[in-house]
């Protein structure tokens, strides 16, 4: 038994602690620059035509593409729920359709529910932020997500920050090479 807990305790000692830092930066609707204004403004115009008869919560995504168009999403719901998506990924996948050489620039996020904006920044899902770390991956530059709340909004320098311990294209490397994880 005492040579079990030994055993246990110097396991225990060959672990090592790392941290991942994820910048977070937060900051009001004036100290955006005006494309960044236009899209929230854009995103929540989206939000007002989305399709959440389940749960309410309507949300609105824009996105701001390298030959300056702006598209916009919301979220799609559906009887059979998991067939609804998401607004980030309704606005992506058309934007990627129709625009499939044009980089992301950034994309707003807002969600609407009981007659008002949410007070605080609504986040992607993990769905959507694998989707946002694809896009980012192929057009090798960040896609800026901008997460609005009436109280504050938070900004988000690139998708890979969202999804610490990524799964991506390049983990499909061959496992000898270094990990492609907390680097
Ligand atoms: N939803 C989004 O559209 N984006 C998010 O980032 C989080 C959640 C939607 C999915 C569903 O229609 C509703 O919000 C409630 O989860």
């Amino acid at each position: 038994m005492f040579c079990l807990y030994l055993l246990f305790l110097i396991h225990l000692g060959d672990m090592k602690e790392r941290k991942i830092y994820t910048k977070i930066m937060v900051c009001s609707y004036e100290d955006l620059n005006e494309d960044e204004k236009k899209t929230i403004d854009l995103a929540k115009v989206a939000s007002q035509d989305a399709y959440a008869p389940y749960s309410n919560f309507k949300v609105g995504a824009a996105v701001l593409l390298g030959n300056g168009e702006f598209i916009t999403g919301n979220n799609q719901e559906n009887a059979a729920y998991p067939s609804g998506l998401c607004a980030e990924r309704t606005a992506l996948f058309y934007a990627k359709s129709q625009y499939p050489q044009q980089k992301v620039l950034h994309i707003a996020i807002t969600a609407f529910y009981e007659e008002h904006f949410t007070k605080q920044a609504i986040s992607p899902c993990g769905a959507c932020r694998q989707v946002l770390l694809e896009y980012e991956n192929l057009q090798v530059s960040p896609i800026k997500i901008l997460l609005y709340g009436e109280k504050e909004i938070l900004i988000v320098e690139k998708a890979k920050d969202l999804l610490p311990l990524h799964f991506g294209e390049d983990s499909f490397l061959d496992s000898s090479k270094d990990s492609n994880i907390l680097k």
